[in-house]
């Protein structure tokens, strides 16, 4: 039987940088709000005002000085758990549609494929932030890391014009390792994750995760 969104229904977006998640979170809470459905949208890190302090810290940049990989680990993990606590399992509880820019796969994805932290590790960590939550659906939309890190260099509102944040300033080695892991882990998980090809246009994709959406769950 198809999931309810009164039972509280949680779905994530995820995707190497630049793959156009933002706009495609924006376009699918557009659509649930015509059904009168409740949904918010939060997103990674960040989604709490404790989250986005720690997110400033992980984002910005830092010329010489260097962030551990295991500081940026616990970093991305102590904003996830305050914003399961504080937002996603209040608004779930009360039957509201959740939708994440990024969670759990985007730590497997960047600190675990692309940093090289062991992925039962990252397992672990992930485990302990979000008590055990995971999405009922993650779309994984998948951009060539070339042409996703020119599209994100070019695009961020959080910085200004021709200035990139500390992880999209990384190597475009580091970012194919990234897309790579969003491959990998639609391959070990089909039934929570599916890939979508974001090299497309915006309404094509969109039209492919409304698709996706109404086939799971009763909206
Ligand atoms: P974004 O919100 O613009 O996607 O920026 C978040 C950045 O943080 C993006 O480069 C991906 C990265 N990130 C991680 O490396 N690990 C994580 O667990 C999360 C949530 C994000």
């Amino acid at each position: 039987m198809k999931k309810n969104p009164k039972q509280g229904i949680f779905i994530t977006i995820e995707g190497p940088d630049g793959c156009g998640k933002s706009t495609q979170a924006e376009i699918l809470v557009a659509y649930l709000k015509t059904k009168s459905i409740p949904v918010i949208l939060t997103r990674e890190p960040g989604g709490c005002s404790i989250g986005e302090e720690i997110r400033e810290i992980l984002l910005k940049p830092r010329g010489e000085q260097i962030l551990s990989d295991e500081t940026e680990l616990f970093l991305f993990a102590a904003a996830r758990a305050q914003h399961v606590r504080e937002t996603i399992l209040p608004a779930m509880s009360i039957g509201s549609v959740v939708i994440a820019s990024r969670f759990i796969d985007a730590t497997t994805a960047y600190q675990g494929y692309g940093r090289g932290i062991p992925i039962e590790s990252i397992r672990d960590v992930n485990e302990l932030a979000t008590g055990g939550l995971k999405p009922d659906l993650t779309i994984i939309l998948d951009i060539d890391s070339e042409k996703g890190i020119h599209r994100a260099r070019g695009v961020n509102e959080e910085t200004p014009a021709g200035e990139v944040d500390r992880i999209e300033a990384e190597s475009i080695t580091f970012h194919k390792r990234v897309r790579n892991g969003y491959l990998e882990i639609v391959k070990n998980e089909p039934e929570r994750c599916v890939l979508i090809d974001s090299d497309r246009p915006i309404s094509e994709v969109s039209g492919d995760i409304m698709n996706c959406i109404t086939e799971r769950f009763d909206v």
